[in-house]
Parts: structure tokens; C-alpha cells; sequence
């Protein structure tokens, strides 16, 4: 049987885990909640600490997690990942609604853009709007070419976010720009925001009117960069973006639609930091947007001739 502390590690890995694959309630909410075995289909990927293949997964019936003390009930199941199914899984309150992405004749000029992103920026003062102001240091505007073709949307600030004001600059920025270098861009060549402007506590996922409280600002940012194609990182910006829940794996591999830009769904970098085996697969997505972009990518001489 695993110690107490290790019983923590694995479930904060499989509360990770379950994030990247698009739940993410469950380990809010108070009590006991029970998550089951059968559906993984969507999910190719067991994690590596889990120390067993996903064709060992099947024959778990049920493990229930104590999400109020974060302590195994049956920490036995370990042993054995399973396949999971959140039995009583929760809609995203419907948002507002929001105006149509705007029409040609609304379409802010390019050479105005970075002044409507600075009025976006002066509309959101000093915001009490959510409760994520309370815990906040800065506000995480955005950072980019307000003509960006490429824009990235992540979840929200972590702690080097917060103290710079800055969106993507801690260890999930470092690899980001590394993602951005490889499509033979420059994080000066593209626009990057989040679903939320404000730090969770805890780095936690921002909770359904925090996120609606504050995309109507990342959607007006959006209507004024007007780029060709968005990059949801993570199954927080999928969600928020496309209004729906859904296993980040069933989004992945298509191009969706979003104001007007085609959106491609990738895994969040952070999340590629905790299992780098999924590079690969967020590669794939990478070169999605890259085609919808007509870009190809850099080759050995190109980059050795550009100093890359
Ligand atoms: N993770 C995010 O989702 N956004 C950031 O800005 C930084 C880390």
C-alpha cells in the first residue's frame, strides 16, 4: 500500500490527468465523488507514474476518491490506471450571449488595432468583476501583434504571469515559444492570451463565471486581432472557446470554428511539461494550424540560415 504522502502525489497526477482529458469538477466540490471505469476511449495516454499500459485498464469497476480530505479511499487502485467516466458530470452554465463576431464593416484597421486593444485594456480598469481579483498582482492582458494571423489561448495566469503582467512567460511559456519557433515563428509574430486575465488561487481552473466573467474581454481582443487561426491550449480554452465540454482528445485532429478564425485544440504546455511523450501528438495539431496558415516548417538549413 502507498504512504499517505504518496497517495497524495498519485492523485494529484491523476487530478491532472483527468484535467487534461476535459474533467475537471470534480475535485471541487465537496464529499465523495466516485469515478468509474469504461469510457477512455478519447484517451490514448495513460501517465507514466500510473506504472501500467492502457490495455491494463479495463476490468477496475469503481474508485472513489474522497475529494474533501484529497486521501485515497481505496488507494489500492492504483496500482491498476483505470478508464474513467465522471458519473455525474456538469454543464458549463450557458454564457451570455454574445454579439456575432463583428461584420466587415465593423472590422477595426489594421493600423488601429493596437489602439482598440489598448480601450479593451482601459475598459477593464482595474477589475472587481470576479473574485480572481481578490488574490491577483497583476492583470494578465495579452501580449502580441495586435495583426497577429496566430493567436494561442491558454487558461490563465500562473505565478510568474502574475508578478510580470505578462501571459506565457514561466517554465509552459519557455516551451510555448519553443512550440511558436517550431512552426518557423516568433512570439513577436503572434498574439497570446487567456481564458481568464486574473491568477487562480492555487493555479486551480477557473470556475464557470469566472471564465464567462471574463472571455467577453478575450472575445472583443479576438474581434479586433482578427487572426486567421486560434490555438486552444488545453481543455480550458476548448471549453470556454467552443462553448462546450468534451474530452480534449475528441476535439484534437479537427478544425472548428470560432469568430470567424478556424480553431485547432492542442494540449496545454504545461501539461506536455508533465508527460513530454505528447510533444509528438501536439506537434501534429501544430502543423494543423500551420496548413491552415500556408506554412511549412522550417527546414535544418532555413533555421541554420536565419541563426536558428
Ligand atoms: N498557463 C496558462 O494557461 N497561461 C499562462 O499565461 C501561463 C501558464
Amino acid at each position: 500500500m502507498p504512504s499517505k504522502q504518496d497517495a497524495r502525489t498519485l492523485l494529484a497526477a491523476r487530478v491532472e490527468y483527468y484535467r487534461d482529458l476535459g474533467i475537471f469538477d470534480f475535485y471541487r466540490r465537496g464529499g465523495q465523488q466516485h469515478v468509474c471505469a469504461d469510457r477512455l476511449e478519447a484517451a490514448e495516454y495513460v501517465p507514466p507514474d500510473m506504472g501500467a499500459t492502457r490495455e491494463h485498464a479495463p476490468s477496475i469497476e469503481c474508485d472513489t476518491i474522497d475529494a474533501t480530505s484529497a486521501t485515497l479511499v481505496n488507494p489500492a487502485i492504483h496500482t491498476v490506471p483505470t478508464a474513467l467516466t465522471v458519473v455525474e458530470e456538469h454543464e458549463i452554465p450557458a454564457r451570455k450571449p454574445f454579439p456575432a463576431a463583428p461584420a466587415i464593416a465593423d472590422v477595426v484597421q489594421p493600423a488601429d488595432r493596437a489602439q482598440a486593444l489598448a480601450n479593451i485594456r482601459q475598459d477593464i480598469g482595474d477589475c472587481t468583476r470576479c473574485a480572481l481579483s481578490a488574490g491577483r498582482n497583476k492583470i494578465v492582458f495579452g501580449d502580441g501583434v495586435p495583426n497577429a494571423r496566430l493567436l494561442f489561448v491558454g487558461e490563465g495566469p500562473g505565478a510568474d504571469e502574475d508578478a510580470q503582467g505578462v501571459p506565457f512567460v514561466g517554465r509552459a511559456g519557455q516551451l510555448l515559444n519553443n512550440m511558436i519557433n517550431a512552426m518557423g515563428l516568433s512570439r513577436q509574430q503572434v498574439y497570446i492570451a487567456n481564458i481568464v486575465k486574473c491568477r487562480p488561487p492555487g493555479n486551480r481552473v477557473p470556475e464557470p463565471d469566472e471564465a464567462h466573467t471574463c472571455t467577453q474581454f478575450l472575445f472583443r481582443q479576438i474581434d479586433v486581432v482578427r487572426p486567421e487561426v486560434i490555438v486552444a491550449l488545453g481543455a480550458t480554452a476548448a471549453t470556454y472557446l467552443l462553448g462546450a465540454k468534451s474530452p480534449l482528445n475528441g476535439l484534437r485532429g479537427h478544425v472548428h470554428s470560432f469568430r470567424g478564425a478556424r480553431l485547432i485544440v492542442t494540449y496545454h504546455p504545461a501539461y506536455l511539461l508533465r508527460d513530454p511523450r505528447q510533444k509528438g501528438e501536439a506537434w501534429k495539431d501544430l502543423q494543423i494550424a500551420m496548413a491552415e496558415l500556408g506554412l511549412t516548417p522550417p527546414t535544418r538549413s532555413s533555421a541554420a540560415e536565419s541563426g536558428g
